[in-house]
């Protein structure tokens, strides 16, 4: 294969221009012409592409974001739409797509792929909810932007001995609410897998209130159905605790990647390029025991979600105050 392209879609996520950056040079590297589609699938469709440099992915490695833009296509949810996609990849000439994105952006490379196509899908979102990996690309560097909110957070919770419920993003996957509660040490972690009781959640906050503990951190996921303002009310009326509610937002999407991101980022999509060098078909990139892994797109896509029942069950132990 000697010409292939390169999208970004769905939510953009730090380590997307390091995954972009990698694809272009080892693909200059290998004697191929590495083409840049602008907006995911919408610039696919509406055929702004451009040929990259080595150069024109110089200074990008550090920043957030993706210099290729992103959309949520609904137009290519359509067949026709995607047999459109098919036609301009041909008048381009280019032989293989690498889409780096969520699962939504996924399945949208493999309606490439069912067309003849060959696609390299790399995980590119802060959501963590692709099965088939340990981690997507976005992640590492969300975790540690919820991380330093929180000792931000928590310095005001307890000068002002308060509770505090924070929003964090994830669609419908409580993994970054977990990580990020698991490792700032929250007293509360709410996430649309496990039942939410928040006459327990009070218990709780009561119960560190009566062990001397200046505040209370709840961090929930925004799968859990509740409003964080409507929650914070909740909490203050029943435990007498002056509550707060933080939704961050897209300040745990942006900013520079950490190095875990960057590095995932960088071999994944060196990992992409050989692949499709090497005429493979359609492969998923993922990350196992710290070790790139590739499998088949169709099938990574049907890898069902787990669970992290034994990082849930630590928190639930580390979190409850007034043991002795
Ligand atoms: O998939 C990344 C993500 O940030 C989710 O956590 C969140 O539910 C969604 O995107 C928000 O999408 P948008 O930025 O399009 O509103």
């Amino acid at each position: 294969m000697k010409k292939i392209g390169i999208l970004t879609s769905g939510g953009d996520a730090p380590g997307m221009n390091a995954a972009i950056r990698a694809a272009v040079r080892s693909g200059i590297d290998r004697g191929m012409e590495v083409y840049g589609i602008r907006r995911g699938y919408e610039g696919l469709l509406d055929g702004e592409i451009e040929k990259m440099t080595w150069q024109s992915v110089g200074d990008i490695l550090q920043r957030g974001g993706t210099i290729l833009r992103t959309a949520r296509s609904k137009r290519f949810m359509e067949a026709k739409w995607v047999d459109h996609g098919v036609r301009i990849l041909e008048t381009f000439g280019i032989e293989g797509v690498i889409v780096i994105g969520g699962d939504g952006s996924l399945a949208g490379g493999l309606e490439l792929s069912k067309r003849g196509i060959p696609v390299m899908g790399l995980p590119g979102t802060i959501d963590n909810d692709l099965a088939y990996t340990e981690y997507t690309i976005g992640f590492d560097t969300a975790v540690n932007n919820v991380l330093e909110m929180i000792s931000k957070i928590r310095d005001t919770s307890s000068s002002h001995e308060r509770a505090t419920v924070i929003e964090v993003m994830g669609r419908d996957c409580g993994d970054l609410a977990l990580y990020a509660g698991l490792s700032g040490g929250a007293d509360v972690i709410l996430i649309p897998e496990v039942e939410v009781d928040m006459n327990e959640v009070c218990r709780r906050v009561i119960r560190g209130q009566n062990t001397g503990k200046a505040q209370s951190i709840i961090i929930k996921a925004e799968g859990v159905k509740m409003d964080a303002t409507e929650m914070a009310r909740f909490v203050e009326e029943t435990t007498g605790r002056e509550a707060r509610a933080v939704v961050p937002g897209y300040i745990q999407r942006g900013g520079n990647p950490t190095e875990k991101d960057r590095r995932l980022a960088s071999m994944s999509a060196a990992k992409a390029v050989e692949l499709l060098y090497n005429d493979s078909s359609s492969k998923a990139i993922g990350i196992q025991n710290g070790k790139i892994t590739a499998i088949d797109l169709a099938e990574a896509l049907s890898v069902p979600r787990e669970f992290k029942k034994e990082v849930y069950d630590l928190t639930e132990i580390l979190s409850k105050a007034g043991r002795d």
